[in-house]
């Protein structure tokens, strides 16, 4: 395995508070890991300065061999890093396959090649029965599915998924791992963030578990959900206080 994105002493800094605070991770081709930590520990910022929402305050960030540190997120994209975001950003105006042809444009300027590889994503994600719809017509799992299909058509090599199993039904969110799982089939390595642990870890290689701004741990799922600093961190001070 060789490495595809690493994180060196990232730090990011908004006003007085330190949402990133010194963060070394890598991930490796192939891999799909789980970034976890209760909510604020600063995971959808990390993912803001990979994918280049902003520049971190220190820190470099290196993705498939190049400092990317300094370039725009659409540079980003174009190198291949895909995300969605934790707040749905669809277009609600425009219809399902017109919100995915806007992501495989980042790959080909010839409509017809974009609308035929949409439909190819959309099929991928089972949304193929939707493609005319409204965004705004969408049910939330749905969205979730649709961000996930714009950031699939990009072509990404690593896809960072924010929060895209979270607050869906039992039978959804079983459905989205399993598409996460095909996802990493076609060889695409994958980020994701999830606040629910008991969603995540059987779908993950490896997790790393953010508190405070600050790796806490890394490693093997199994591993993790056991280690009582990890456990401190999500019950925080109802754990200390007993409750
Ligand atoms: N754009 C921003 N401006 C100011 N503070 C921010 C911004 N984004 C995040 N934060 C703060 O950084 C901390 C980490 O937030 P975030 O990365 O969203 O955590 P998580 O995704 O783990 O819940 C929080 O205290 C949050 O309020
Ligand atoms: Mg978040």
């Amino acid at each position: 395995m060789t490495i595809l994105l690493e994180t060196r002493n990232v730090t990011q800094r908004f006003a007085g508070l330190v949402a990133n605070s010194n963060v070394s991770i890598s991930v490796q081709r192939g891999e799909i890991v789980g970034l976890i930590g209760p909510n604020g520990a600063g995971k959808s910022t990390l993912f803001n300065l990979i994918a280049g929402a902003f520049r971190p305050t220190e820190g470099t960030i290196v993705f498939d061999g190049e400092d990317v540190t300094a370039l725009p997120a659409a540079e980003r994209c174009q190198r291949g890093i895909g995300r969605t975001f934790q707040v749905v950003k669809s277009f609600e105006s425009m219809t399902v396959i017109e919100n995915v042809i806007v992501g495989a444009l980042v790959r080909t300027t010839v409509m017809r090649d974009a609308r035929r590889k949409a439909h190819q994503v959309l099929a991928f994600c089972g949304l193929d029965a939707r493609a005319d719809v409204l965004a705004s017509d969408l049910v939330p799992s749905e969205k979730r599915r649709l961000e996930v299909a714009r950031a699939l058509a990009t072509e990404p090599k690593l896809l960072l998924l924010d929060e895209v199993l979270t607050g869906l039904t039992p039978v959804e969110s079983q459905k989205g791992v399993e598409l996460v799982r095909r996802v990493r089939d076609t060889g695409v390595t994958v980020l994701m963030v999830e606040h629910v642990m008991e969603i995540v870890m059987p779908l993950v290689d490896r997790a790393i578990v953010l508190d405070l701004g600050k790796v806490l741990l890394e490693g093997k799922p199994a591993d993790v959900v056991r280690d009582p600093k990890v456990i401190t961190a999500y019950l925080g001070d109802r754990h200390a206080v007993g409750a």
